[in-house]
């Protein structure tokens, strides 16, 4: 199936009908809406595998649905789909297949990539990934001085690095105790600086995480692991504690590290769409093999669902389909994503990256200007403490900020009544955000006052409600539902990208600066004088010259 192009999908006239959708309906209450429907929270929810979203607190009707899911079919989303699935080069800029569904398939599928069957190669990597943690775990994989390892530190950055830290984390309670694993991605120095005066190199294992292992950031720290490690050990030692997860074999064995004990991957495997890789070693570390694979078995669920649901039905694109809808319709420019759970802490974070690096796009995907906005900026933090932060905005602001709460409706650490509390919280907060406050209920609650200090105080106290979100119920953070969560806004990512035409697997636009801090580096040094630079980049730069040392 060759690749058509994009329509014009601004042009076409389903996105003028749903302007004229958004115009007719936006003074629309959401209060009405369920006042109206006593059935809306049925009718709008949908449960996978214990996982349920609850879409039910969004400016939408039935007819909205249909209308943005008739923009889907005019985007030809189903054969993006397929061809993303067959491993079509559908990333065209590089030429490359889109592949990280193929690495959560089980040994027994099949998936021709030009001609070889790319299920064998991912379950060879991952026997020996297997192979390799149950040693490290097992306490069988000896250190330089013969004792067994006990910190892991993963050193690599963006995909590298938040990924397998955010799955890791999120899992805590199935991790091997007297195991500790460690992410160092900043080359600010005092990140690895920090981390490793806790550890004892001869009991550490260093896996350097690049897929093109060329990241500055990354083979720094690297370098200075390694100066780090041989201060107490010899150049003979550097195999039982070095290990590289990378696409790039040459500059692996460049390195110094033998490609033994390098773990490989495809270029069909984006960097942020990476942990289901051999970049998720860490994490197999942590919680082992089998845990490892009930991840994989998660997303597996999670592409299942994707790849054969009806549209209406279809959890990722009914994600997408309302994003679009916020932000190309109502033009809301950020979407909030707040885990009601510490151990999702971090995932805002990735998120971030899986979906402003994937669609944070001005041209499509043959280069043709986008005239609308493409990507929104995602951003967001963990309730309970991001009620106590930023929420006033989104209660009594002036912007409209489409929210995603995650809930876990068990939780691996009983505490009293707190897990109660945190979802008392949270499912206040999303009512609070869609009902809002009118003035009746303000007045029976300020009735002991009036005249001039009523009129002060009874605006302050209203809240106009009608702030969509979307609740993502998990009976318990586990492998599995870990693993449907992250293919779950993966493929909402893919599905945003295919309507607007973009290209959602590159990143140029990352590039710019790393040439640019290339130029600047050496220009840092004593006695060289800047290159041609605008007058503000020039003076701190000697600005810096001047200070630095001082
Ligand atoms: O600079 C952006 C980026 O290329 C990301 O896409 C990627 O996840 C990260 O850098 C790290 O890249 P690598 O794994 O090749 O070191």
């Amino acid at each position: 199936m060759a690749a058509p192009r994009q329509t014009d999908i601004n042009a076409t006239s389903v996105w003028a009908k749903l302007h004229q959708h958004q115009r007719a309906t936006r003074h629309m209450h959401m209060r009405e809406l369920f006042d109206t429907d006593p059935q809306r929270f049925q009718r709008f929810s949908l449960e996978l595998d214990g996982l349920l979203l609850d879409y039910s607190k969004n400016r939408i009707t039935e007819r909205t649905l249909e209308l943005l899911i008739e923009l889907a079919n005019v985007a030809d989303l189903a054969g993006w789909m397929e061809r993303m699935r067959g491993g079509e080069r559908i990333n065209v800029s590089e030429n490359r297949a889109v592949l990280h569904t193929a690495l959560r398939l089980p040994e027994t599928a099949s998936l021709p990539v030009d001609g070889v069957d790319a299920v064998p190669e991912v379950h060879a990597v991952l026997r020996r990934l297997r192979v390799f943690s149950d040693k490290v775990r097992g306490g069988e994989w000896l250190g330089c001085d013969g004792q067994a390892i006990r910190d892991v530190v993963n050193l690599g950055i963006g995909g590298s690095d938040l990924g397998p830290l955010v799955v890791k984390e999120a899992l805590a309670a199935y991790a091997q105790p007297g195991l500790n694993v460690h992410f160092v991605s900043n080359v600010d120095g005092q990140h690895l600086a920090r981390t490793l005066e806790r550890l004892n190199p001869a009991t550490t294992l260093f896996i350097i995480a690049s897929k093109s292992f060329t990241t500055p950031e990354t083979l720094l720290n690297a370098q200075a692991a390694r100066q780090w490690f041989l201060q107490s050990a010899t150049e003979a030692d550097i195999a039982r504690h070095f290990v590289a997860v990378s696409t790039n074999a040459p500059a692996v064995t460049a390195f110094g590290i033998d490609p033994e004990h390098m773990f490989g991957f495809w270029d069909w495997v984006g960097g942020r769409y990476s942990v289901w890789s051999a970049i998720g070693l860490p994490v197999m570390l942590a919680i082992g093999y089998d845990n490892f694979r009930a991840f994989l078995d998660g997303g597996h669920a999670m592409d299942r669902h994707f790849f054969s649901a009806p549209f209406a039905a279809n959890m990722p694109v009914l994600l997408a389909l309302i994003g679009i809808w916020y932000n190309t319709f109502y033009r809301a420019h950020t979407h909030a994503i707040m885990p009601y759970d510490h151990g999702l802490r971090r995932l805002p974070a990735h998120i971030q990256q899986l979906d402003m690096e994937s669609n944070g796009k001005r041209v499509g995907r043959y280069g043709e200007a986008l005239d609308f906005d493409t990507g929104p900026v995602i951003w967001g933090e963990e309730g309970a403490n991001s009620q106590h932060a930023f929420f006033q905005l989104l209660h009594q602001g002036t912007r409209l900020v489409p929210c995603d709460f995650i809930l876990p409706m068990n939780s691996h650490y009983p505490l009293g009544e707190q897990h109660h509390v945190l979802v008392a919280n949270c499912l206040a907060q999303t009512e609070a955000l869609m009902r809002g406050k009118g003035e009746a209920e303000a007045m029976r609650e300020l009735s002991h006052l009036s005249g001039e200090q009523l009129d002060m105080l009874l605006p302050q106290k209203l809240f106009p409600g009608n702030q969509p979100s979307n609740t993502l119920a998990l009976d318990k953070v586990t492998p599995y539902s870990m693993g449907m969560l992250m293919a779950l806004y993966e493929h909402k990512v893919f599905v945003q990208g295919v309507i607007w035409g973009i290209n959602s697997f590159d990143q140029w636009g990352v590039e710019y600066g790393k040439q640019l801090a290339r130029r600047i580096l050496p220009e840092l040094a004593p006695g060289c004088e800047p290159g041609r630079h605008d007058a503000s980049t020039a003076g701190l730069i000697r600005h810096f010259k001047e200070r630095h040392g001082k």
